[in-house]
């Protein structure tokens, strides 16, 4: 996910641009870059790291540019990779926001014919295509050049001698702000919303040509009509998508995040590669938080699907413990790549001898800097302090790692990828019952503990579920095994302690039951997260949470959705800082 900006108009474009990059930090901020046309030159600026403040730069006094903002994905954020990238005339400026998944040949045919690349991106292949179709109009460079392209892309492209800006986008977000003799094309609306409310959402396909006499919409070789629509919103309200708090956007990503990271490793050229895996006797997965939760569903597939023993440590702990490490694999698992105990356990555990590999969402972050491998998520920015999307980013890497390395006979193992790709609509599906669980979670906001149970798979589902509803509602919510609870923790249960029931229909469902009924006795208010077609559960408990039909593996994903989005309605409900809870931040960086 990154940030892109064109600006076409009467003011001068490099204010325009960065101001609009600030407004788009949310989507990447690793590093930018701004192209503005100076006569018939351009002239870039790049820079690492966030914007800081907008007033204290100056580039050149022209009217028209691009600009981005970056959230890595090939190649580590620095000055050179950052975007625009330009041709080898320096003559075409490019901004990109997507992935290129046939970059690397492109790359290599464009290299045969002479071009010359300075980046490690896969944007830089765009100007150069761009460059050898460019025979004096813009727009049918750009159009010969898309079509050579794979993956998903919102480019806004430039020419220092034509007065106008080319844009297109497949599968990433683009839309274009029509002010009075001005126009900004932008990822999204609040880098458009000082200059405008007057939008047109562009549609997958669509290519838009901008100058002077105003834009012009082109889709599959044909003018196309898009409507302008007024924004109500102000830019607090827009950068958050129109939601309330970055937590409940980020869960409404979801489902993209999921097709991105799927994307990532199951597009036509893309096969993930599993040479971290060759000789190991065992895995030992290093995490804290939610990675560490993660890391419990990563064990539960590996060992079910592959037989390789598997270990799961709390970074923190690793570090001093220091157990045996016999031709292990480490796994580490970390959302930012720069939590303190997870590099620490990390470097603690090559010293030990480990191979490691990092399952990292931050490209370029410390973690990716130690690990002999790295598998990134695509979940891009989370600004929520509470883990949502990237725990699910994190769980599809589990999934491919375990179906890659799984024993079980190739069309079981499609079977199940076919199953992963329905993910994001079944995601969708659980979405829409949003009402439903804000419903539930208004009734159970008045409570001061909670108990999660599940088993099988259902146990780290439980343990992430309880972590969410603690630190943003701050209500006392453990995690048991169903199992356990029998050994202690039954003493906790009674009318005033709400007890949230994972219920995977899998070979542990009958005695999940059995549980359940248990906890009844005790007279709790219990709430079921259960598949739609279950008709025996709702005998026994107060509420059911209806997820749509899956392989039981999958649960994990649907059930953690439903359970964020009760720990969001009930901190909601209490009135909590819910992107911000107390005591709390998104990376932790001491030990
Ligand atoms: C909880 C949460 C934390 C993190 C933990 C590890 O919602 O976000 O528990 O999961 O601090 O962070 P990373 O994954 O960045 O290493």
């Amino acid at each position: 996910m990154c940030g892109i900006v064109g600006y076409l108009g009467f003011r001068r474009a490099d204010g325009v641009i960065i101001s609009a990059l600030k407004r788009l930090e949310y989507r990447g901020y690793d590093s930018w870059g701004v192209a503005v046309r100076d006569g018939n030159e351009i002239r870039i600026i790049k820079k690492v790291g966030a914007i800081g403040d907008v007033d204290s730069y100056s580039i050149a006094g022209g009217n028209l540019g691009v600009g981005h903002t970056r959230w890595a994905t090939h190649g580590k954020p620095s000055e050179i990779n950052a975007h625009p990238h330009t041709d080898c005339s320096g003559k075409i400026a490019v901004v990109h926001n997507g992935i290129i998944s046939n970059f690397q040949s492109l790359k290599e045919e464009l290299e045969s014919r002479g071009h010359l690349f300075k980046s490690e991106t896969d944007t830089e292949v765009i100007a150069h295509l761009i460059e050898e179709s460019y025979r004096g109009d813009l727009k049918e460079a750009v159009i010969e050049a898309v079509e050579r392209l794979k993956g998903s892309y919102a480019i806004v492209a430039l020419h220092a001698e034509k007065d106008e800006l080319v844009a297109v986008r497949y599968k990433s977000p683009l839309v274009l702000g029509a002010g009075d003799e001005e126009w900004i094309i932008a990822s999204d609306v609040p880098a458009i919303l000082d200059y405008t409310n007057r939008v047109v959402y562009l549609e997958d396909g669509d290519m838009v040509v901008l100058n002077r006499d105003g834009f012009e919409v082109w889709n599959n070789g044909t003018r196309v009509e898009r409507r302008i629509e007024m924004i109500p919103w102000s830019i607090e309200d827009a950068e958050r998508g129109g939601y309330e708090h970055f937590m409940l956007k980020e869960i409404h990503e979801i489902p993209k995040v999921i097709e991105d990271t799927l994307f990532e490793y199951l597009s036509e050229d893309i096969e993930m590669d599993a040479s971290f895996s060759a000789g190991i006797s065992e895995i030992v997965f290093i995490a804290c938080g939610t990675s560490y939760h993660a890391s419990l569903v990563g064990k539960y597939l590996i060992e079910k699907l592959t037989g390789i023993p598997v270990r799961v440590e709390f970074a923190s702990e690793f570090i001093y413990h220091q157990p045996p490490m016999h031709r292990a694999l480490t796994i580490a698992i970390t959302q930012s790549g720069e939590t303190a105990d997870t590099l620490e356990a990390m470097r603690i555990a090559k010293k030990l001898g480990a191979k490691t590999l990092a399952i990292v969402n931050v490209l370029g972050s410390t973690a990716t800097r130690v690990a002999d491998h790295v598998l990134y998520t695509r979940a891009g920015p989370e600004i929520s302090v509470a883990a949502t999307k990237s725990f699910i980013a994190q769980l599809i890497v589990l999934y491919l790692i375990a179906l890659k390395l799984s024993r079980l006979p190739g069309s079981e193992v499609n079977r199940l990828i076919d199953e992963l790709r329905a993910m994001p609509e079944l995601v969708r599906k659980v979405l829409e019952r949003e009402g439903e669980i804000e419903q539930i979670a208004v009734l159970i906001s008045g409570y001061e503990n909670m108990m999660y149970i599940g088993r099988g798979i259902g146990v780290p589902i439980a343990m992430e579920g309880a972590l969410k509803m603690k630190e943003i509602s701050y209500i006392h919510a453990e995690a048991y095994p169903a199992g356990e609870l029998k050994h202690g923790s039954f003493a906790l249960l009674g009318e005033k302690t709400p007890v949230i029931a994972s219920l995977v229909p899998d070979e542990t469902y009958e005695i999940m039951l059995n549980n359940i009924k248990e906890v009844k006795a005790r007279e709790s208010v219990v709430v079921a997260v259960a598949d739609e077609d279950d008709q025996e559960v709702e005998k026994y408990v107060d509420f059911v949470i209806r997820v749509p039909k899956t392989e039981h593996i999958f649960s994990a994903i649907t059930h953690s959705v439903v359970l964020q989005l009760l720990a969001y309605h009930t901190a909601r409900k209490r009135g909590c800082e819910i992107d911000k809870p107390r005591n709390l931040a998104k990376s932790v960086t001491v030990e």
